[in-house]
């Protein structure tokens, strides 16, 4: 294991998802193990910015395992994409003598560390953390399943409304971008209709399906629909659409929201959290750099940065079909 790096920073960035704060103890326990010193860096982008840092050991991680969010706090800096931003960002650590830096988020995260890692050659390795699982490189991103969990329990609650009142209820739940959510809590919850960006299922097909329950003998459905679903119409056109066409429905809208985002990970995300934290402070050791840690048929392995961010995550199609078959 190569010795030149003897500093690790570490961030917290974008939409904070539960398992970060495993992630962080991992990192910091597995720096301690290496004995590595291990730099937490606060908000994200903007704390690496203005040297916003803290020395972390294996006892200020204590009782985190179980926390949603994150204890670094996180945040979209502006600041960081720009050119200047990042050149600041670059003499803060080098002052601080930082050599590689442990990035936890998504997208937009890894494309920073990208930029930077390309303007001034500083080691960045990136681990997963979003509830949307839309990164390639990982068959599960941190947060994800927490997240799909939080969903299903939550339509579980909707569902007694909806079948005491024989009512249509429209849930929305978050994905701008990736119907992950949407399609696998939408299974798990039991719903007649998911509606995805991904794929475009079609108003119509949805009219008919909906009549379809009815006259099966129905007296209540749950339609799942992602943020960005590909109809067009948002979850509370998409209610009064059905509602002028199908008047025999009493249709009731709910709007999930950042409640998704909170909460104590489950135990599969503390797992995983843990298991990619602590790869990703081996191969920072290793020298290597530009590179995400993430779990691909249960074995952790890494993939360049850029191909993280810039490959799509494929829905699965037999899901589609799976949700299909059981709506009958
Ligand atoms: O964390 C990802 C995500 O949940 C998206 O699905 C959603 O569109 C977005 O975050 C909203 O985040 P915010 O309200 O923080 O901008």
């Amino acid at each position: 294991m190569g010795r030149s790096i003897k500093k690790i920073g570490v961030l917290t960035s974008g939409g904070d998802s539960p398992g970060m704060n495993a992630a962080l103890r991992a990192v910091v326990r597995t720096c301690s193990h290496y004995r590595i010193e291990c730099y937490g860096i606060y908000r994200g982008y903007q704390g690496l910015i203005e040297g916003d840092y803290v020395l972390l050991g294996p006892r200020t991680v204590n009782n985190i395992i179980n926390k949603g969010g994150t204890i670094l706090k996180s945040a979209r800096s502006e600041e960081f994409k720009t050119k200047e931003g990042r050149e600041k960002a670059y003499k803060a650590l080098k002052e601080a003598k930082i050599d590689a830096l442990i990035l936890i988020g998504g997208d937009g995260t890894f494309t920073g560390g990208m930029y930077f890692n390309k303007e001034f050659g500083f080691p960045c390795i990136g681990i997963p953390g979003t509830i949307d699982n839309d990164i390639f490189g990982t068959d599960f991103t941190i947060g994800y399943d927490t997240a799909l969990n939080t969903v299903v329990e939550a339509v579980d609650k909707i569902r007694d409304t909806a079948s005491s009142h024989n009512r249509l209820f429209f849930v929305e739940v978050m994905g701008r971008d990736a119907g992950h959510i949407a399609l696998n809590a939408g299974i798990g919850a039991g719903a007649e209709e998911i509606l995805i960006p991904e794929e475009d299922l079609g108003l119509d097909r949805m009219l008919e399906s909906l009549k379809r329950s009815k006259r099966s003998g129905k007296s209540s459905s749950i339609v799942i629909v992602a943020e960005g679903d590909k109809t067009g119409k948002n979850v509370f056109e998409l209610a009064d659409y059905v509602e002028e066409n199908l008047p025999e429905y009493d249709v009731r809208v709910s709007v999930l929201g950042h409640m998704q985002r909170g909460g104590s990970p489950t135990c599969f995300d503390r797992v995983l959290a843990s298991r990619l934290g602590m790869k990703a402070v081996e191969v920072a050791l290793d020298g290597k750099t530009n590179l995400m840690v993430g779990l691909i048929n249960n074995e952790v392995k890494t993939t360049d940065l850029e191909k993280a961010i810039k490959e799509n995550t494929k829905i699965n199609k037999e899901l589609l079909k799976v949700s299909e078959v059981m709506s009958l």
